[in-house]
């Protein structure tokens, strides 16, 4: 199994030796390489069983090192970062040759972003090389936020991961990219939500594909599904005489419905941040236990965040 700890020097060694290590970050764990090298970005590929056509994104240590490995930075991308970097968006760029290929599956645009863990700015500030990092998941499953996660599914692949704790938001970035007029779009909804980015672009463009879209590989639709089957509800009526009931886990928004086995609130002071961070870990429990055969989960309130964490919801029943 890998080593967890918080051993920054380490990091830096595995990573130059072109090893891939687990890190944490303020969304999820991330699988992380030196984005530089095509041995350590094919291994990313391989740990994480990815398919090669789905691109990677780097992690920078700060808005300065864009222009490094940005071909053009169009000043809305400028405007965007200098808002919210770091922290959860990702913004997709012309990139250069500094980036190879293989990280970007032949696009030449690549997703860049600065993440706002303190330990892992601290290790991207020790070395010279952007981090390639998907979330450190097995492809195609829940994205782990806490570093035992990341140990339990692909611990035996992977030397160290860094422990930072658990993800203070919880979901995947927020990403952006721009089209040739120079506008803004939303190709995935993510941990920075919509009324936030519209506080920069309140015009900005959303296209958020349910399935394979040639921008956006990410928004595949087998991604974030737990292995059992995943029914979503509004009104807990909706449930009351499933069959299933009695070996159900049922994930609900703020309230606990004593109906059925098990259940787990997401958040009991009707908060969508709390929501979004317990999600993940609450579907691996589910998905995890035993004596669960079906898990029911409950849609929130679709404002802020919540937009994202449905999209994850929908996501995960397929
Ligand atoms: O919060 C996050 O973004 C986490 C943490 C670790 O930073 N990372 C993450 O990576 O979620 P990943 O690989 O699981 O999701 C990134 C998504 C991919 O699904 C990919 O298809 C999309 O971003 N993507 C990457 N580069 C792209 C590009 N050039 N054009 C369009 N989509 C891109
Ligand atoms: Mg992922």
């Amino acid at each position: 199994m890998a080593e967890i700890g918080q051993n920054i020097e380490l990091c830096k060694s595995l990573l130059s030796q072109n090893e891939v290590i687990g890190i944490p970050t303020e969304t999820v764990y991330g699988l992380a390489g030196n984005a530089l090298s095509q041995d350590a970005v094919l291994k990313i590929f391989e740990v994480k069983e990815r398919p090669s056509f789905d691109p990677l994104i780097c992690h920078i240590k700060s808005i300065d090192d864009l222009g490094q490995y940005a071909f053009t930075i169009p000043d809305l991308a400028l405007k965007f970062a200098d808002a919210f970097w770091p922290g959860p968006l990702t913004l997709i760029l012309p990139k250069n040759k500094q980036i190879p290929d293989l990280v970007t599956s032949g696009l030449d645009t690549c997703g860049f972003r600065v993440p706002k863990h303190p330990l892992t700015l601290q290790l991207l500030n020790s070395f010279d090389f952007p981090l390639a990092a998907p979330s450190a998941n097995p492809f195609g499953y829940i994205s782990p936020t806490s570093a035992q996660h990341v140990q339990n599914q692909l611990g035996d692949k992977i030397p160290y991961i860094l422990d930072g704790g658990e993800c203070l938001v919880g979901l995947e970035s927020t990403i952006v990219g721009f089209n040739q007029e120079g506008r803004s779009i939303v190709y995935r909804l993510g941990g920075l939500s919509l009324d936030e980015i519209k506080k920069i672009d309140p015009e900005v463009l959303i296209s958020i594909n349910q399935s394979s879209n040639p921008v956006a590989p990410g928004q595949l639709k087998s991604h974030y599904s737990p292995q059992k089957p995943i029914i979503l509800f509004d009104r807990i009526s909706e449930l009351e005489h499933h069959p299933l009931l009695r070996e159900s886990f049922v994930i609900s928004f703020s309230q606990d419905f004593e109906i059925g086995e098990k259940s787990l609130v997401l958040t009991s002071a009707l908060s969508l941040n709390e929501a979004a961070k317990n999600l993940f870990a609450y579907l691996r429990l589910a998905d995890e236990d035993k004596e669960t055969s079906i898990i029911f989960a409950q849609r929130v309130p679709g404002q802020g965040l919540g937009l994202a964490i449905n999209d994850r919801l929908k996501r995960a029943t397929s």
